[in-house]
């Protein structure tokens, strides 16, 4: 990518192609990362690439650099662009938590099926981090109260605003060690814990 630092015009069909190059040995979709972090630096819509060839200036061709950069080195798109898509939500993301993954979507689809079973359920998640399968849970049940837990306070910060971004406010987000602040009694106990195993 260093001999494009020469030049004085870029356009967004180019530097996506080139993108998509540079991207090639580390992703299956190199040129739909290429297209998201660009439109994510120029705030517009990936689409918008099929419509114009856009001028891009020097100061965000040299961001886009610097994201291409630390994406070949391997850091995730979501933590590149702050962003992730889940449940139809779209939710903030940072480094404070994991990204939250598709797969998730199934234990929010199996706890919905429960919670349909229970008339008005207490439902407690624990080890919310960006607060996904609350928040999602919490937008298709608004008359169900849920109680959040992580131990993370950046991560209970970060699920709390994605609550509000998501107009989500049946959550109550709470910090604890697992069940340590837990008191009440609940019907309904979901939990996507990552489980580290030492293996020697
Ligand atoms: C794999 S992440 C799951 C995040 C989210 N539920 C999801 O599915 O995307 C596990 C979460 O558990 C939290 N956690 C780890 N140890 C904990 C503990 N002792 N008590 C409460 N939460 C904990 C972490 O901070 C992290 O946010």
């Amino acid at each position: 990518m260093n001999n494009q630092s020469v030049r004085k015009e870029y356009y967004s069909n180019d530097i996506i192609d080139e993108a998509a190059h540079y991207l090639s040995t580390i992703t299956d979709s190199p040129k739909l990362e290429s297209e998201i972090l660009l439109a994510d630096i120029l705030k517009k819509d990936r689409l918008d690439f099929y419509k114009r060839n856009l001028s891009i200036d020097h100061l965000l061709y040299k961001k886009y650099q610097s994201l291409l950069s630390e994406r070949q080195k391997g850091k995730p798109l979501a933590y590149l662009t702050g962003k992730k898509e889940f449940w139809s939500l779209v939710l903030q993301v940072n480094e404070a938590v994991l990204i939250p993954r598709p797969e998730t979507e199934l234990l929010v689809e199996k706890c919905l099926s429960f919670i349909k079973k229970y008339n008005n359920p207490n439902v407690l998640e624990l080890g919310t981090g960006s607060g996904a399968v609350s928040i999602a849970l919490a937008k298709e049940s608004p008359l169900i109260k849920f109680t959040a837990i992580d131990i993370s306070t950046k991560a209970l910060e970060l699920a709390k605003k994605n609550a509000i971004n998501n107009h989500v406010n049946n959550i109550l987000f709470k910090t604890s060690d697992w069940f340590s602040e837990v008191n009440e009694e609940f019907n309904i106990i979901v939990s996507n814990p990552l489980m580290l195993i030492k293996m020697n």
